[in-house]
């Protein structure tokens, strides 16, 4: 998914940098999980992962990406065909013809709603589509026709679907004007791959509640917002998927259709409560590996987190690691910020206990 800080791309040097200091299994706590990229990836490699987010699609990204084994499809036999895979439902959903219901009223100039603030985040189908899908995998799950993995895998397949036909920039904070080349595809949901491994979980919690209450693990992946933009009101329509609408909806609120609480701010967002924040969480967490990933631009200025990994490490073990990376840029980003080019670079801070 198009996402502020997603670590896709840089698997590989994360990888690399835990090969080259001996970091090769154990347990693996990345508690700023987002896409879950990194977490799903650590999977991979044979840690045993807890993957978590202060935000609901994080949580589902972590508890189907990370968490789930094999899902339980049994129960849809009848509506999708005889001992049914992944595969089967996932073409099943997308056949499934619209029904419009909150997000096409919400997100879509045919919504009334939607019509009133001339919002086009969606086209009137594929909102219809999303409305039918989300429904019908509930419905599912309430009926305990699916499993709590099933569930997860079809709603990120979901979310990821919805962002691939979003008429956006690439953040939820404001829709394009004219329908894209991409919103006007019909949206189809992929089957998520399942990473096998055992022992992984996912929860969605604050980053530092979450490391106060565990007990001593191997590995700390710290990839923490890197800039004041807040993740509530960026990605407030992948949270409203993933929460669903189903408990007599939400009132939405302003322009472009924020939860009311979509102003939260994490510390880890504001100048002045990032370096406090950062501060407490390495102080309390009982790690024994710590890499953190973090922006060259980010807020955090680069010698308090030498000071403060060193501080708490092991004399001699403190290492920044730096690759080139081209920045993660949305057209919106262009008409208030300046930028000196298109290359940033991408740094591992990394100490040892
Ligand atoms: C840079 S992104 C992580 C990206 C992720 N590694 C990936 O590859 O997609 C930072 C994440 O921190 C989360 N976050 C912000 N404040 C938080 C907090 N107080 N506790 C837990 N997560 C938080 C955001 O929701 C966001 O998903």
């Amino acid at each position: 998914m198009r996402y502020i800080g997603n670590k896709t791309r840089l698997l590989e040097f994360i990888i690399g940098v835990l090969r080259r200091r001996g970091i090769d299994g154990g347990t693996a706590v990345d508690p700023f999980t987002g896409t879950a990229s990194v977490a799903r990836e650590l999977k991979r490699q044979g840690f045993q992962v807890l993957a978590a987010d202060i935000m609901e699609y994080a949580y589902v990204f972590g508890r189907a990406y990370v968490a789930a084994g094999r899902p339980r499809l049994s129960g849809l036999a009848s509506a999708v065909g005889p001992d049914p895979d992944l595969d089967d439902v996932v073409r099943h959903l997308n056949h499934l013809p619209g029904e419009p219901g909150f997000i096409h009223r919400h997100f879509t100039p045919d919504g009334d709603v939607g019509a009133r603030y001339g919002r086009m985040y969606f086209t009137p189908d594929n909102a219809a589509r999303i409305d039918t899908v989300r429904a019908t995998i509930q419905r599912w799950h309430d009926d305990g026709r699916i499993d709590d993995d099933a569930f997860h895998l079809l709603l990120a397949a979901l979310i990821e679907a919805a962002d691939r036909v979003a008429n956006t920039t690439g953040v939820y904070a404001s829709f394009v004007k004219t329908w894209q080349p991409n919103a006007l595809r019909t949206l189809r949901l992929e089957t998520p791959e399942i990473v096998h491994g055992n022992g992984c979980e996912a929860r969605r919690t604050d980053a530092l509640e979450l490391l106060r209450e565990l007990r001593p693990f191997d590995l700390l992946y710290l990839d923490p917002p890197y800039n004041t933009r807040q993740y509530p009101g960026y990605y407030h329509i992948p949270e409203i998927i993933a929460v669903g609408w189903f408990d007599g909806g939400h009132r939405l609120r302003g322009k472009t259709g924020l939860m009311p609480d979509d102003d939260r701010r994490s510390d880890w967002s504001r100048q002045g409560r990032c370096e406090e924040a950062f501060e407490e969480l390495v102080a309390t967490a009982r790690w024994t590996h710590l890499v953190m990933s973090y922006n060259g631009e980010g807020i955090i200025p680069e010698p308090t987190i030498r000071r403060v990994l060193e501080e708490h490490g092991r004399k001699g073990t403190y290492k920044r690691y730096r690759q080139p990376y081209k920045r993660y840029r949305s057209d919106s980003d262009g008409e208030n910020r300046t930028y000196s080019g298109d290359r940033v670079h991408e740094y591992l801070y990394c100490v040892d206990r």
